[in-house]
């Protein structure tokens, strides 16, 4: 889908992926888990929409950019922006890496990407593109936390995705899995949804 499309469905509010806050495993697991990263560190958002997780990684003590590719989703999470919790809000073109360096997003500049419904956005023909940006920004021995909704229904976005597919392309551009399964604490309406921590080999 392109840009104009996605802005499409934010003014029209045809946007059934939102929750209006975190993906509740997400904030189980940054919030709990005992692998789960600590701050600080610059983290990605890609696809960030309204910004529910950049502002929880920021609330929790990250430095945090959240991009996407919709004028409209970033006008959003700027209205939803909080007194103290800050970020920086970028529209960029996760498939596009010239884009991404000009802007500050250089090779091994992050310690760490929070995915959730931005892979399941993308063309799956375009998954191999996504993995290799992820790949390229994270710094050795950086991490990927990740929310993948692993359903097998045709079409899409949202795309569904097998597990070992997910875990597949993340190995082929440096991760490897610290945690890789069924997620805690989903909403009964994101059926097969798995959680993941890689960690960027060195
Ligand atoms: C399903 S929404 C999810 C938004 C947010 N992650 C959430 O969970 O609420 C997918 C988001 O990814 C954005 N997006 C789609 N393709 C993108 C791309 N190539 N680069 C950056 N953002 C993209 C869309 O504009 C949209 O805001």
């Amino acid at each position: 889908m392109t840009a104009t499309a996605w802005d499409q469905r934010y003014l029209e509010g045809r946007d059934g992926w939102e929750l209006g806050q975190a993906a509740p495993p997400l904030q189980q697991f940054l919030n709990e888990h005992p692998l789960s990263p600590k701050p600080p560190g610059r983290v990605l958002v890609p696809g960030c929409g309204r910004g529910h997780e950049a502002r929880l990684l920021a609330g929790l003590g990250f430095s945090v950019t959240g991009i996407d590719i919709s004028t409209e989703a970033l006008r959003e999470a700027r209205r939803l922006d909080q007194p103290g919790v800050s970020c920086q809000w970028l529209q960029l073109d996760v498939l596009d890496p010239v884009a991404l360096n000009k802007e500050g997003l250089a090779a091994a500049s992050m310690i760490g990407v929070v995915e959730h419904t931005c892979f399941c956005a993308i063309d799956p023909a375009r998954r191999g593109a996504y993995a290799r940006s992820m790949g390229t920004l994270v710094a050795p021995g950086g991490w990927f936390l990740g929310l993948f909704w692993c359903h097998s229904r045709s079409g899409g976005p949202p795309f569904g995705s097998q597990p070992e597919q997910v875990n597949g392309l993340l190995e082929s551009v440096g991760f490897e899995a610290a945690v890789w399964g069924p997620a805690q604490g989903g909403l009964p309406s994101r059926d097969n949804e798995w959680l993941g921590l890689w960690r960027r080999r060195s």
